[in-house]
């Protein structure tokens, strides 16, 4: 009995405390996770109504281009994972695309630097969108409900409006200086003039006529009708490239899903132009070391962490791009003897430098602000989807009439060998900005299996940020045993090669930690590589595979969000 006592001490004192954050939302057969509530709300309904998990991301992904506008979108472009309950996994990229007229000339100053303004606002930084023919193909081919069916709660979300709330009030207050610059922003985001409090209905007409054409017509209004006249017109008065080829040429691609194992976990996620491959190369490279026993955010762990995420992430910027274009080396960077070379060069208590960094070479001959939200149904397909404008509001350029923002996703090209983008990566030659070319993303859908069973599906926004996110939370999963709603939630760090610093959120270690890796020779920084303190939203579902339980986890970065099961 005393030994009883003893060792249940001992449990209490060895089991992290995870007392600060709040239970993840569960489920029996389903479970929905978006960053707004409301589109939660559709998706959950869309599965009640007898939708599978398709139609629901759908549902979702048309409402958050009404609710989430700085980020939901019909403007910009993503990805969707799906697995079927057959067992089948799919990637399906509706990815951006550079229009045919492109030339890195556009974005020059006179000296020949890149002028940021010109790839990040404005014309010059919209890519072809492809989230209308993206997310109409996945109904078409894996959905069971009609278009005008899904997309009703959208349309409907448009026109009659919608209460915002606090978290809503917080990300169009960051729009405000940019909505005042056009005609068709001032009249759909500020109300008579001044930013919408909370409480108040924000309506959206314009965007309820381009869904309820979208609904009736198709993708074809989109790529070939009058929202693509509406857009190239647009393009053409303020100085852009789009033209009304560039839009009917746009195709959605199939593309093969990249897979990896940690710790017994099968895992899945998706090929270039994604970053999938840098999370599995990352995961491959951690696989060894006892992350667990080193201890949650420990100077050791975090060691570790730091450097594969500096050898991975100079791979990324160096090898990848799209690979219609150049030939990524996914295998080469995916194979063990590149991750037991990658250790090799790992010395434990020591930051690596990244300007001489000594990355083992491979062959390159080898084939090979952003939304995330999660579905999964009760015939057990699933949903993983990103998809972006880039930038809060994108290039906050919204054509007259159409009431949707237009993404600016070409600034995740190099526009010029050694300039680096919004998010401070310095990336190669092969994501070298050219005509119909799609960019670079750091969006990596994921899933991870155990036994063949799903077990977690999750997927983050937040630039670069989003492959350290999901690699962090799938540890603090696996690794530290922690709840997924803790493990999405707590405070995160990232490196990505160049520059040589360690972003970190607030809280995200003890002084003393912080202490012994200064003295490794980490340099830290709080906030993240483009200014705000916090980074991106994360969303994640967990299949407990003893008893079958769904866990949802929404991120309290993004406190508009929910997740909600049944
Ligand atoms: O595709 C990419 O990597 C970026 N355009 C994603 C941007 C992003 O996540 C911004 N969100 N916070």
């Amino acid at each position: 009995m005393r030994r009883a006592v003893f060792y249940f001490f001992v449990f209490l004192l060895s089991s992290p405390c995870f007392a600060a954050y709040l239970p993840p939302a569960t489920g029996k057969s389903s479970m929905v996770v978006t960053p707004q509530h409301l589109a939660t709300n559709v998706g959950v309904a869309i599965l009640k109504n007898g939708g599978n998990a398709v139609d629901a991301a759908v549902a979702i992904g048309y409402a958050l281009a009404v609710v989430h506008p700085c980020c939901g979108n019909i403007g910009g472009g993503g990805f969707m994972l799906l697995h079927r309950s057959n067992g089948e996994n799919i990637f399906l990229d509706f990815r951006e695309v550079a229009p045919s007229s492109i030339s890195s000339k556009l974005y020059l100053s006179h000296n020949g630097t890149v002028n940021p303004k010109k790839s990040r606002y404005g014309y010059l930084a919209v890519g072809i969108p492809g989230t209308v023919l993206g997310l109409n193909t996945a109904l078409k081919r894996y959905g069971t409900m009609s278009l005008k069916q899904v997309m009703r709660p959208a349309i409907r979300l448009a026109e009659k409006g919608f209460i915002l709330q606090a978290g809503d009030i917080k990300i169009l207050n960051k729009g405000v200086k940019f909505f005042k610059k056009q005609k068709s922003t001032t009249k759909t985001f500020l109300n008579q003039g001044k930013p919408y409090q909370a409480s108040e209905r924000l309506k959206q007409p314009e965007l309820a006529k381009t869904l309820k054409a979208i609904s009736k017509k198709g993708s074809d209004v989109f790529y070939r009708g009058w929202i693509a006249n509406a857009i190239v017109k647009d393009s053409q008065a303020h100085g852009g490239v789009l033209t009304l080829k560039d839009f009917e040429n746009y195709r959605v691609q199939t593309r093969n899903t990249i897979s990896c194992q940690y710790r017994g976990y099968t895992v899945i996620t998706t090929s270039p132009p994604s970053s999938g491959v840098i999370l599995c190369e990352m995961l491959n490279i951690l696989g060894t070391y006892p992350l667990g026993q080193l201890g949650y955010h420990s100077a050791s762990s975090t060691n570790y962490n730091l450097e594969a995420m500096r050898y991975a992430f100079a791979d990324r910027n160096r090898y990848l791009g799209d690979p219609d274009f150049v030939l990524n080396p996914a295998h080469a960077l995916l194979s063990k003897e590149h991750a037991a070379n990658i250790r090799k060069r790992i010395i434990p208590n020591k930051a690596g430098n990244s300007s001489q960094l000594n990355a083992p070479k491979i062959s390159t001959q080898m084939n090979g602000n952003t939304t995330n939200y999660e579905v999964v149904d009760q015939q057990g397909n699933a949903v993983s989807l990103t998809y972006t404008l880039n930038s809060l509001f994108g290039s906050k350029m919204m054509a007259s009439n159409t009431g949707f923002f237009l993404n600016n996703e070409l600034d995740d090209f190099t526009i010029k060998l050694n300039a680096k983008n919004k998010f401070k990566l310095q990336q190669g030659k092969n994501n070298l900005i050219e005509p119909n070319k799609r960019p670079l993303s750091s969006m990596s859908p994921t899933m991870i299996f155990t036994n063949k069973k799903l077990f977690m599906s999750l997927g983050a926004a937040g630039g670069p940020t989003i492959i350290t996110t999901i690699l962090q939370t799938i540890e603090h999963v696996i690794d530290d045993q922690m709840n997924i709603n803790a493990a999405l939630n707590s405070p995160r760090y990232h490196m990505q090669w160049i520059p040589d610093i360690t972003y970190m959120e607030p809280y995200c270690f003890s002084t003393d930690t912080l202490r012994i890796l200064k003295g490794m020779g980490y340099r830290f920084k709080e906030g993240s590589s483009w200014g705000s303190r916090y980074w991106g939203h994360g969303a994640a579902i967990l299949i407990d595979p003893k008893t079958n339980q769904i866990y949802g986890a929404n991120d309290n970065r993004y406190p508009a969000g929910l997740a909600k099961g049944f």
